[in-house]
């Protein structure tokens, strides 16, 4: 009985085309396109939703104007969902929905939901390029792995920039059993895995100064590095604008690049993070900080080079 990561996000999309020609780019696939929304997956099922403004289908947003609207987590079992239902429930409101899946809100009122969802095994498909190394051979009389686009596997972690931490903290690690990665000392941030066995976090808050509520940014697993920077490269020559990056953190160790996201804040493709099991003693670290290294402004090609993606490229959806 444990949660399986995080499944799906939803967003209010303030220009529909905009948004759908984003996630395309972004390497993701559509499977299913209504009026009221469209719901794209990562290879290995994990859902983005992105619907108009004014759907009667989005949650309530957080606070005015804020387009994320819910994230919601797998579960591997029935009785596991039924337990959360239950814990939940004495203190608020819980809709189900058809699905089976159990929508709320957390402490800062972000959509918060729950349901089945057991990630496929590894396969051929999702293993990353073999590397050689002085005292590793793997790849022999072989060319290795470029990436012309990303195909994101799953979507790893999510951050917020919230005013009350500590009522976050409380809210995921004692009433769901959320584990504490790591944290800044001074209560300027926390990073909170979803299972004792996990990759550094799946959830991240950091303070917000203004106190303003805000998604920071959503992020992708790749299957190695070259996927990071070759699909950064190709997302990059597709228009769209880098946030930071490439780099690597520091905490967690994973390399990233993150590029700024239409709908709200960003998304990151990332790869490499290091893993944590029931040993892991949590840090405080003293210096809040964000990278090891990074370029600013990506990788960017010279102005005669970027291909600008046209509203009508948007309109083949
Ligand atoms: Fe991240």
């Amino acid at each position: 009985m444990t949660f399986t990561g995080l499944f799906s996000t939803t967003y209010a999309a303030p220009d529909m085309k905009e948004a759908k020609r984003f996630f395309s780019d972004w390497g993701l696939k559509k499977i299913a396109e209504q009026r009221d929304g469209v719901i794209f997956e990562t290879s290995l099922g994990c859902q983005v939703i992105i619907r108009p403004p004014g759907s009667s289908l989005l949650p309530v947003a957080a606070r005015e104007g804020m387009n994320f609207r819910e994230m919601v987590w797998g579960v591997s079992s029935k009785t596991h969902l039924a337990k959360i239902k239950q814990e939940l429930s004495r203190d608020r409101k819980i809709d189900i929905h058809t699905d089976g899946s159990i929508h709320t809100y957390d402490p800062a009122g972000i959509g918060l939901g729950f349901r089945v969802w057991n990630p496929p095994k590894a396969n051929k498909e999702t293993s990353r390029a073999s590397i050689n190394s002085y005292d590793k051979t793997e790849r022999v009389n072989e060319i290795g792995a470029a990436y012309q686009q990303a195909l994101p596997l799953r979507m790893g972690h999510i951050g917020f920039l919230v005013p009350d931490l500590k009522e976050e903290e409380k809210f995921y690690r004692e009433r769901l059993g959320f584990w504490l990665s790591d944290r800044y000392v001074g209560g300027a941030a926390f990073f909170l895995r979803c299972a004792a066995k996990s990759q550094h976090h799946n959830l991240f808050m950091i303070w917000s100064e203004s106190g303003a509520l805000r998604h920071h940014h959503t992020a992708y697993e790749v299957r190695d590095f070259h996927e990071v920077f070759g699909g950064g490269v190709a997302f990059d020559r597709k228009g769209w604008e880098t946030e930071v990056g490439p780099g690597r953190h520091p905490i967690s160790s994973a390399y990233f690049w993150y590029f700024k996201n239409p709908c709200e804040g960003a998304v990151e493709y990332y790869t490499d993070s290091d893993y944590l099991t029931e040993e892991w003693k949590p840090h405080n670290y003293r210096v809040n900080r964000f990278s090891e290294w990074h370029l600013v402004d990506g990788i960017p090609l010279p102005e005669e080079q970027r291909i600008r993606p046209s509203m009508s490229a948007a309109g083949k959806y």
